[in-house]
């Protein structure tokens, strides 16, 4: 597969030309930034625009293997991850319709920013049952269809919002839910943050691939491509007004930077040519073989994990409630024998996997497990800490309570007070409290339990 913007780059680069452009580094810099810099330009002729690509020009094409590789009828490219392209997205869903959104509760917090920017109020669907982390809400079609039901035609939302795969790997029947959001001609929208190398598995089980409407996938987090690199994919399935390029484009400079990073746009076509190689295609799918054994090969040495026909193939999530410590104690662990992981919680670690992880590092990672197995004295016969998310009133919109004037008080103060900035556990950035709800006690002490102590309340 080609890859115009490297391509450009490289010849810019060898070209030597001298640089009265953006940035200030010229190219040069001292010796670490002149390794990087002279691919770093601005928009300089023919380099394209990335909210106005032209025909021919090297974003456009390079766009286009993207949408050929994921089989969209459109993607675009964000340098600002998927918080930029999900703005979009919902900035699309609801541009000329009822500024309302149907979403499941364990939305990443720049859904929230996103929402509080537009004015969008959203109806939550919060799980049924207890769970065991915020992470996850495991939501049926049934669920959805229950909500659906409950609007009068005139009120239904603009779109359905769904967060899939969550963070700790739990995957949503897309293809169910996506039937259900046809029935009442709704677009089903995907936080795919976490599974852009969905597509490329043996059984694609991509968003786009079950029915989504629109999905953005961050390339970054499980892709070979640099921090920041993210893709807004359109189904060729969805209403052609999603499908005009311009009206993307127009949608994401609204919300993005009007200097996007070419060494990241450089990285996304790069990806393209890997992803475009059966080579790279069988080791992703051999590396989730790889991770199916080493998942089994954890449980003899005695760790609980999350393993089920739901969580998604690259993410490992070690349980720790059964070992009697936190799931940080376990992080710290795993660092002292230079193990370096994704993120961890009360109960749980996760551990993100990608082809360019090999057999060292598994092995690595497994004698490190034996290692603390081994030196645990404690054990906990607590198999479960399942609790209910809470469901605090809401009294505001999302963006006034967000504009209103706010003060920070003690959590203990914040009793029947409105939330001015959501409280989320970061990372993952899963909302707690949203701006606009009441802190009531149940909340408070949901809270407590994430060692959050203070809030911010509106005045
Ligand atoms: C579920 C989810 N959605 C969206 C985002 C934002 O993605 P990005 O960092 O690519 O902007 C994240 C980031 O962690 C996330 O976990």
């Amino acid at each position: 597969m080609k890859t115009p913007i490297y391509d450009f780059l490289t010849e810019y680069k060898n070209k030597s030309g001298i640089r009265f452009h953006m940035p200030g580094h010229k190219g040069r810099g001292s010796d670490e930034l002149s390794s990087v810099s002279p691919f770093d330009i601005t928009e300089i002729s023919g380099a394209d625009f990335l909210f106005n690509t032209s025909d021919g020009g090297i974003i456009g094409e390079s766009e286009k293997n993207a949408s050929q590789l994921f089989n969209s009828a459109l993607t675009v490219y964000s340098t600002e991850g998927s918080t930029l392209a999900l703005k979009t997205m919902l900035f699309l869903a609801v541009k000329g319709k009822r500024k309302k959104i149907l979403a499941a509760r364990n939305v990443h917090k720049s859904f929230i920013n996103a929402c509080a920017l537009i004015d969008i109020d959203v109806d939550w669907l919060f799980p049924g049952e207890a769970v065991d982390s915020v992470c996850t809400i495991r939501l049926s079609a049934d669920d959805f269809e229950n909500a659906l039901s409950n609007y009068k035609k005139s009120e239904l939302p603009s779109a359905v919002y769904i967060t899939t795969p969550d963070y700790l790997g739990n995957m949503l029947d897309i293809h169910s839910i996506s039937d259900v959001c046809k029935k009442y001609e709704i677009p089903l929208l995907v936080d795919n943050a976490h599974g852009a190398y969905l597509n490329f598995l043996s059984n694609n089980i991509h968003p786009l691939n079950l029915g989504a409407d629109m999905c953005c996938d961050s390339a970054h987090k499980t892709l070979p491509c640099l921090t920041g690199g993210a893709y807004l994919h359109i189904s060729k399935n969805t209403k052609d007004e999603f499908k005009s390029r311009a009206n993307v484009k127009e949608a994401m400079q609204i919300f993005a930077t009007t200097s996007p990073s070419y060494l990241i746009l450089a990285s996304l076509d790069l990806c393209n040519r890997i992803l475009s190689n059966k080579e790279y295609i069988d080791k992703l799918n051999n590396t989730c073989k790889r991770v199916n054994a080493l998942k089994n090969e954890i449980k003899l040495i005695g760790f609980d994990l999350i393993d089920s026909p739901h969580t998604e193939p690259l993410k490992l999530v070690l349980l720790t409630n059964k070992l009697g410590i936190d799931g940080k104690e376990l992080l710290y662990m795993l660092e002292k024998h230079n193990i370096c992981c994704e993120y961890a919680d009360i109960s749980s670690v996760v551990l993100m996997i990608s082809p360019e992880n090999n057999d060292n590092d598994f092995n690595a990672l497994l004698s490190a497990l034996k290692e603390i197995k081994s030196s645990l004295s404690r054990t906990s016969n607590i198999s479960n800490t399942a609790f209910n998310i809470t469901k605090p009133e809401k009294k505001m919109s999302i963006r006034n309570a967000l504009f209103s004037k706010s003060e920070n008080i003690p959590i203990e103060k914040a009793l029947g007070r409105i939330c001015s900035s959501s409280v989320s556990i970061c990372p993952p950035c899963i909302p707690l409290v949203v701006s606009g709800e009441v802190f009531d006690r149940k909340t408070i002490n949901l809270l407590k339990r994430y060692s959050i102590f203070s809030v911010n309340v509106v005045k």
